[in-house]
């Protein structure tokens, strides 16, 4: 299996994404991470808590990291996510809490201590892993890539322009990029794309399966930021759709592209990705050190990709 560390801000799709991962058999969940983004920092430890004892998964540590952006205000996600991050689909408590390490220290010791080059996959603002590798580089070179869901090729959500977690703290997506650690883009472009049929969504909230039931309920969320009753329901599996590329990379596109992340203005938070190269192909006007290359997600098989996500989770055990 992929060994990973987690950074969430739990989140309704962070829950899917963590559900798939602790589910799947390739991939290995060595710890997970908390930053503010889409709830406040408690509010991510404790949501991300229970969605790992929902998944068998209590032995994975959990850490708080940033309660912040690094230099931009807290702001809240609530009209996306709901006043708990999850739309009020409530799970059971956990019994337990985050240990008592730092996000940036158990990463740190994890990605240390394993044999092999540890996977990032960053679901959420960029804080802990600008932290983690301003405070500590010498984990660059132990980290096998970052897969980071942040970041567009086209429309923004949180801005016309900005993806909301790149928006939410573009001091640490530029510090990312930048470390030198090969990274993959799962933006808007795939992001938007992948989704549960409404009548499937609804079948597993009232199924037996103790899982596919809370899987269900996450999907039919509602996001309530349209008066039309028939453009409310998205079943968008989100960040899951991330992870669901790290193991199955066969349904996604990818293109090896510059990317930089705009800092000022309108624009802020911003990626630019500049699709006029190709693989291999420096000799374009304007790419100066502001860019890194990324490899980015432009295409999904988005059927087959939901597909894997309701499977995988069903293979939990469903009493
Ligand atoms: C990102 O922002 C959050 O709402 C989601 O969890 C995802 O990580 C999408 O822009
Ligand atoms: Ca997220």
């Amino acid at each position: 299996p992929i060994p990973v560390i987690m950074d969430v801000d739990t989140g309704i799709d962070d829950a899917l994404a963590l559900l798939f991962a602790a589910a799947h058999p390739d991939i290995e969940v060595l710890g997970v991470t908390c930053v503010a983004g889409n709830a406040g920092l408690e509010q991510v430890v404790e949501n991300t808590l229970r969605v790992l004892h929902l998944a068998d998964a209590s032995d994975v540590p959990v850490a708080g990291g940033a309660p912040r952006p690094l230099l931009a205000p807290a702001r809240a996600a609530s009209h996306v996510h709901g006043a708990d991050g999850l739309g009020g689909v409530a799970l059971p408590a956990s019994g337990r809490d985050a240990v008592g390490e730092s996000a940036v220290a158990l990463m740190r010791r994890l990605i240390m201590q394993h044999p092999t080059p540890v996977t990032l996959v960053a679901l959420a603002p960029q804080t802990n892993l600008a932290l983690l590798l301003r405070t500590h580089p010498e984990v660059a070179e132990r980290i096998e890539r970052i897969v980071f869901m942040g970041g567009s090729a086209s429309v923004g959500n949180a801005t016309a322009l900005a993806e909301f977690n790149v928006w939410h703290d573009p001091e640490a997506a530029a510090i990312v990029l930048d470390a030198g650690v090969p990274t993959v883009m799962y933006g808007l472009d795939v992001f938007n794309r992948v989704a549960v049929p409404q009548a499937l969504a609804d079948e597993l909230a009232s199924s037996s399966h103790r899982v596919g039931r809370v899987v269900g309920q996450l999907l039919g969320h509602r996001v309530a930021l349209s008066e039309d009753e028939s453009l409310m329901y998205t079943g968008l599996i989100g960040d899951a759709g991330a992870v669901c590329a790290l193991v199955a990379p066969e349904l996604v596109r990818f293109e090896a592209l510059p990317v930089r992340v705009e800092l000022s203005g309108y624009s802020r938070g911003q990626t630019i990705v500049d699709r006029r190269a190709f693989a291999g192909e420096d000799r374009l006007h304007g790419l100066d050190d502001e860019w890194s290359r990324s490899q980015v997600a432009l295409g999904i098989d988005a059927d087959a990709v939901a597909d894997l996500l309701v499977r995988t989770v069903l293979a939990l055990p469903g009493e």
